[in-house]
């Protein structure tokens, strides 16, 4: 393990602090990325437990974004058009944006945050509030096999990889996929979005590195999309090396190609990458100083897991940003962790609001461009981190 980056001492990123408990001392860990020239895993050092990441209080839904509701349902077309299956499983399935999409018979759903897998609990889904892992797989599918297996952005949130491809050996039809999506780490090196890294995130993953994890389980993939969601990301179509059925697809060497001709492999490529991201971090603290000299409003746009990462590292201070706006309920009247910065109910950006609005949301940008066009037809700018800090 070389490590290349020290992201500083960071909050659980998704700990939202109450007005009550503003003054108790936050736990915090440091947040140091590695690269392990064996297997070209990037992962963070030192992990926090998933029973304090993935319980009843989970923040996040993928329903309350437009962008990822209309992903997960263009997709789960595609699935049913080119798999035809008769039973599909996801593994983290949160509210429901992807199994809302699949007759109730066809589809089940495993996610181990309580308060969304009552959501589609209660929407009649058949969702087991459990990790997923081998004696669960075996419960689900003692009696019929799984024809896909569906997981985004899940598999980076967990440590022990090991156990979820046992789990899925012994749950996949033989001739059965699985579909893995996570964001990919060409597109967080290349944007120098190093707010990829935060307590959840303690893979980033590469298509080499994955490919190499899958060897160890007679996986392999067999093609692979580039898609846009968080800020970039991969889709893999991953299958059991004894199924001759879908033949390695092109895809799959023009991306291990890429990776490698952007040095994925090599510990180089990191430590020039650590040194974009402490230029980003005296980049934006300039603009964010520049901007307070001319007394301009700054406000945050989408109190993200990733804003946490930024903010703390960069040690953006409460007064710099007045608050957030965001729109989902958990986080409203909370409070972002480490810098405290209040989270207010979004409403319409108006120039009433701020002059500048920092993109937490970066990822989402297209859509809240055009959510907000009115602010910015008024004079209102936009700052992102991401690829170098810069006024919009
Ligand atoms: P997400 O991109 O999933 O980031 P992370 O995984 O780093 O937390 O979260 C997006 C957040 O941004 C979420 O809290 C909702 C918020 N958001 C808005 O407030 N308005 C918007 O228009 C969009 C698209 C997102």
């Amino acid at each position: 393990m070389e490590k290349f980056l020290d992201l500083g001492l960071q909050p659980l990123a998704n700990s939202y602090l109450n007005k009550k408990n503003l003054n108790l001392r936050e736990k915090k860990f440091r947040l140091i990325v590695s690269f392990n020239p064996k297997n070209y895993l990037v992962s963070i050092l030192n992990t926090v437990s998933k029973e304090k990441m993935f319980n009843e209080k989970y923040p996040y839904k993928s329903s309350e974004s437009f962008t990822m509701r209309n992903s997960f349902k263009k997709f789960s077309h595609k699935i049913k058009k080119r798999f035809k299956p008769n039973l599909v499983l996801e593994i983290g399935s949160n509210d429901g944006a992807f199994i809302s999409n699949f007759n109730k018979k066809k589809i089940i759903g495993v996610e181990p945050c309580k308060n969304l897998a009552r959501i589609t609990k209660n929407k009649g889904y058949k969702t087991f509030v459990e990790y997923w892992n081998v004696n669960l797989a075996k419960k689900i599918t003692k009696k019929n096999k799984v024809d896909v297996i569906y997981s985004a952005n899940t598999l980076s949130h967990i440590k022990n990889f090991s156990e979820i491809f046992r789990a899925v050996n012994v749950s996949l039809n033989k001739n059965g996929v699985l579909i893995l999506e996570d964001p990919s780490l060409l597109e967080c090196i290349k944007n120098v979005a190093y707010d990829q890294f935060y307590c959840e995130h303690i893979y980033v993953f590469s298509s080499i590195a994955l490919q190499k994890i899958l060897n160890n389980y007679n996986l392999e993939i067999f093609d692979i999309e580039n898609t846009f969601t968080h800020g970039g990301s991969n889709r893999y179509f991953i299958k059991k090396k004894s199924n001759s059925i879908y033949k390695i697809n092109n895809s799959v060497r023009i991306n291990f190609k890429n990776e490698k001709t952007f040095g994925l492999h090599k510990i180089s490529t990191y430590k020039k990458f650590a040194k974009k991201v402490e230029f980003s971090r005296i980049k934006l603290n300039k603009i964010f100083r520049e901007l307070l000299k001319k007394k301009k409003k700054i406000i945050g746009y989408g109190a993200t897991a990733k804003s946490c990462t930024v903010l703390n590292y960069c040690k953006i201070k409460k007064g710099t940003i007045d608050y957030f706006y965001d729109t989902t309920s958990f986080k409203i009247n909370k409070y972002l962790p480490g810098t405290k910065i209040k989270i207010k109910k979004y409403k319409k950006l108006t120039k009433k609001d701020a002059d500048y609005v920092f993109l937490g949301a970066w990822n989402f940008k297209k859509e809240i461009f055009k959510k907000e066009k009115k602010f910015i037809k008024s004079g209102g700018k936009f700052i992102s981190h991401v690829p170098i800090p810069r006024v919009l």
